[in-house]
């Protein structure tokens, strides 16, 4: 249930929330309260501006809940690394918290790795509610490899128990992404062909169609790999491969996951492709490195595809391919499920089955079916079963990812929050190759243009694991009502 008197203290970027639209449909408990606390001085009033310049307000309606809504905002300003300041917090939050007999507090990190250790002692210290519930509520990075990683883990532990610790990966909040335990395990045809007997391959793909504009500080010391593909790409093929768990529960999801992560290896260099965008074609838009933040020699990939394995008896030899780029030509995120040949026989270049799940935009499932065309001849085409979202719940309201996680922590639920040994795992997938790359710096990432779908080299990488482009690939998914 959610716990009334809350307050929700935001540590860091100040509108930080607000700008992930967190407050969009209004789903926050009626007398919830949120603190903004950041080094930057600045009163109420220019908090309250900056907030909502960041809130766009198409309609009527969203204007009064936005007025609602900032009425509950108030800002505290002062340092990460001062007794002095996380008092003067504490006496606030007292203030908001007056009369009241339960206060439950719940922290949200959005800050930089530099100062996250810092605060969280300072929190504990300083700020711990006396009675009520405690939360912390992690952003990424977490760490830059298996190493930094357990040392944060180590710097939260004694402070913090794992039952208060939120880890958000906002794409576990997304529909698309709540819905694959469900579409696997609620539809038996799904279930049963859910295995290396029938699957060729998996890709799973992340494209945007903008590159690191205004953020190429953070994305040098990160790339690609860390920023998108051993958390959100990893966390979709976790869901797609792991075992059916005893029950919705956080507990038993988590250690599923965590089952199959484990029979992971770690990804190998000859499996991986990165590249780095240049200019567009036109000239129009400039490349990676003449963004100002950015290294002149950068060897920061703002694409790569690589392939991973699983050693169980369910997924022993299928590739998994995970793509993931910045300056693409298109926007999609999307897992595309190839089945295995029909055996031959009467049919002669029939195409394989594909089962494409759209996390965004436009969420959708569909399943590339042949069928005969209808008519006298025997002739085949390829057709569609769809479930386009916007058509079949037009009515329905879908939550922002991030709304609907904190929402989650606010309950104490931590199904969609990555769990330690979780995250153990998924950097123990990644940390080889990341130094790998880190440390030979004769591997340059291949040059792809600024708008194009990557490097040069893509197709015929993913056709080397198995995925077979049919001829029927001048077969077009109708998307309706369009992107
Ligand atoms: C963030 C990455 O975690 O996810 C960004 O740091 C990326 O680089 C973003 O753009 C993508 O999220 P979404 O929800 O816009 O797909």
């Amino acid at each position: 249930e959610l716990k009334e008197n809350t307050v929700i203290i935001v540590l860091g970027a100040s509108g930080d929330l607000a700008k992930k639209k967190t407050f969009r449909n209004n789903f926050l408990p009626k007398d919830a309260k949120i603190v903004g606390y950041a080094r930057t001085k600045m009163d109420r009033a220019e908090f309250l501006s900056r907030a909502k310049s960041s809130i766009k307000t198409p309609t009527k309606d969203i204007e009064a809940q936005l007025a609602k809504f900032c009425e509950s905002l108030s800002y505290i300003s002062g340092q990460y690394d001062q007794d002095d300041s996380f008092q003067t917090l504490t006496k606030h939050l007292e203030d908001l918290e007056k009369g009241q007999k339960e206060t439950n507090r719940i922290f949200y990190m959005a800050l930089p790795p530099s100062v996250f250790i810092s605060v969280s002692e300072h929190l504990k210290r300083n700020c711990y509610p006396k009675s009520g519930i405690a939360r912390i509520i992690v952003e990424k990075p977490f760490g830059k490899d298996l190493g930094s990683s357990r040392e944060l883990q180590r710097a939260l532990a004694p402070n913090w128990k794992e039952e208060e610790i939120f880890r958000i990966d906002h794409y576990l909040g997304k529909e698309m992404v709540k819905n694959l335990l469900i579409l696997r395990f609620g539809n038996s045809f799904f279930g049963a062909t859910w295995s290396r007997h029938h699957i060729d391959n998996v890709q799973i793909t992340f494209k945007e169609p903008f590159g690191t504009e205004g953020r190429g500080g953070y994305f040098d010391e990160f790339g690609i790999i860390r920023d998108v593909m051993q958390n959100h790409l990893l966390q979709i093929l976790t869901l797609i491969t792991m075992e059916r768990p005893i029950s919705f529960s956080a507990e038993d999801i988590r250690d599923e996951k965590v089952r199959v992560l484990r029979a992971m290896p770690s990804i190998e260099p000859k499996n991986v492709i990165i590249g780095q965008y240049g200019k567009s074609l036109d000239g129009s838009k400039m490349s990676y490195k003449d963004d100002e933040s950015v290294p002149r020699d950068s060897r920061c990939a703002t694409f790569a595809a690589m392939v991973a394995y699983i050693k169980n008896e369910r997924w022993d030899g299928v590739p998994f391919i995970m793509k993931a780029g910045k300056a693409l030509n298109e926007q999609k995120t999307e897992v595309r499920i190839q089945f295995r040949d029909v055996t031959s026989g009467i049919f002669k270049d029939i195409p394989r089955n594909e089962l494409v799940i759209r996390v965004q935009p436009n969420e959708s499932v569909y399943i590339k079916m042949n069928s005969k065309l209808p008519g006298l001849s025997m002739q085949t085409v390829v057709t569609e079963l769809d479930l386009t979202y916007r058509r079949r719940f037009s009515d329905l309201k879908i939550p922002e990812a991030y709304e609907s996680l904190i929402l989650d922590a606010l309950k104490g639920d931590h199904s969609n929050f990555v769990r330690d040994d979780e995250l153990d795992a998924s950097w123990r997938i990644f940390s080889p190759l990341l130094h790998y790359l880190d440390d030979n710096k004769e591997i340059i990432p291949m040059e792809y243009p600024y708008g194009s779908r990557g490097p040069a080299v893509l197709d015929d990488f993913t056709a080397s694991y198995g995925y077979a482009f049919s001829d029927a690939s001048n077969y077009q998914w109708p998307v309706t009502g369009g992107n």
